[in-house]
């Protein structure tokens, strides 16, 4: 059985489907929904591709599907680069440079796969369409969805992209049992990031024991979070598809410093990982302007405590200047002020933009000092 949640942008509109072990079935899942293409270019990554390609081969072929192409990227977020989107690029023109024969493009594997082939799909020949099979977490939450896609170019993260819908997100749950305990606890960040500032019961929910549930992949509690996130995530994208108006910067939360540390830490932390530390940040920062309460940041830390996510990265002084660095290229910095997106009660947020920088400086600090 598949839940279904509608992201609805009109003649973008799309379904996410949410199930377990869907994966066997995709091709009929394909054609209900009126993908009759007969080729395919899989891309996916080195771990993914053994694990469920075949199963994916299969049943595409079951429904008379006839070329299936599949391409690899690296599988760590160093290959989400300008030199691997290019090399997806020239493989999508080299199997199928006819135009009557462009294929449906499906991006099996984590964020980085789906956020670098959802570019690709997005520019190859202006545009051809595509499917998300998220198989992470983190990418059933949040980057299947939405239609923000992108590589990291220049030592700047998501900086080339696009905006651009999926047809489908197929999310099979079972994709899950593969992952490792730390990719686990990494997509639980974001969970607990839509539950601080987007959803006031699933914060509470959280906080009850769906958290550890979660850690444990239990099917009821994973099935029923992950579209709940899914459709907190289609609400926000529905309202503001093109990230004009600042009602999708609430999904940035803990992403303004997580980016910064992300990238100046070349990525020994997960995103997930990152958003942690991020979203700790922005609470203390919130405190400092008496946005929050210390009950929030104890509750939130708490949170992130039981998924065993980072608070800090401590130890890392050096990074102060290279964080600094990366927050300038923060898309939500105009003409030299700084936007925060900081949390008030759970499930309520408030944009501020221009923190004295002093603030912003000694919350780094405190987080990556040596203690
Ligand atoms: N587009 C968006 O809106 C959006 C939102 C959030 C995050 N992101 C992006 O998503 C990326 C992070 O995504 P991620 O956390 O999925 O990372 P990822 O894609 O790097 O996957 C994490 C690791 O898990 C492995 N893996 C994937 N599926 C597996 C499975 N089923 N079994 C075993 N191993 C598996 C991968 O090979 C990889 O090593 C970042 O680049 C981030 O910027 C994008
Ligand atoms: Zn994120």
């Amino acid at each position: 059985m598949l839940t279904r949640v509608d992201v609805a942008l009109g003649p973008r509109a799309y379904p996410v489907l949410v199930g377990s072990h869907c994966l066997e079935q995709i091709g009929t899942t394909l054609r209900a929904n009126g993908l009759t293409h007969t080729n395919a270019f899989v891309l996916t990554n080195p771990v993914v591709a053994p694990l469920y390609f075949p199963k994916l081969e299969h049943s595409l072929t079951e429904v008379g599907f006839q070329r299936v192409v599949r391409h690899e990227i690296p599988a760590t977020e160093e290959g989400k680069n300008w030199e691997q989107f290019s090399a997806t690029c020239a493989a999508l023109l080299e199997h199928f440079p006819d135009a009557g024969t462009a294929p449906l493009v499906i991006l099996l594997g984590g964020g980085v796969v789906g956020d670098l082939g959802g570019f690709a799909a997005a520019v190859y020949r202006r545009g051809v369409p595509f499917v998300q099979v998220p198989t992470t977490l983190l990418a059933a939450v949040d980057s299947s969805v939405g239609g923000k896609v992108a590589v990291n170019f220049g030592g700047v993260k998501n900086i080339m992209g696009a905006f651009s819908q999926p047809r489908l997100v197929l999310c099979d749950l079972a994709t899950l049992n593969t992952l490792s305990p730390r990719e686990i606890r990494s997509g639980t960040a974001e969970i607990i990031k839509y539950g601080a500032v987007c959803c006031g019961d699933l914060f509470e929910e959280l906080e009850a024991g769906a958290l550890e549930k979660l850690l444990e992949l239990e099917p009821q509690t994973l099935v029923s979070v992950v579209s709940r996130c899914v459709q907190l995530k289609a609400s926000v994208v529905e309202r503001d598809e093109f990230d004009k108006l600042g009602i999708r910067n609430v999904l940035n939360f803990g992403h303004t410093i997580g980016h910064a540390l992300e990238l100046s830490a070349h990525y020994e932390l997960t995103h997930g990982e990152a958003i942690s530390v991020g979203m700790v940040a922005a609470t203390r920062i919130a405190r400092h302007l008496g946005l929050c309460d210390a009950s929030f940041q104890s509750r939130l830390e708490a949170l992130l405590n039981r998924a065993q996510l980072p608070l800090a990265y401590h130890g890392h002084p050096e990074l102060f200047e290279p964080m600094l660095k990366a927050l300038q290229l923060d898309k939500k910095f105009r003409n030299g002020k700084n936007l925060f997106v900081l949390p008030k009660t759970p499930g309520n947020w408030e944009q501020v933009e221009d923190i004295p920088w002093p603030l912003v400086h000694e919350t780094i600090r405190e987080l990556i000092s040596v203690k």
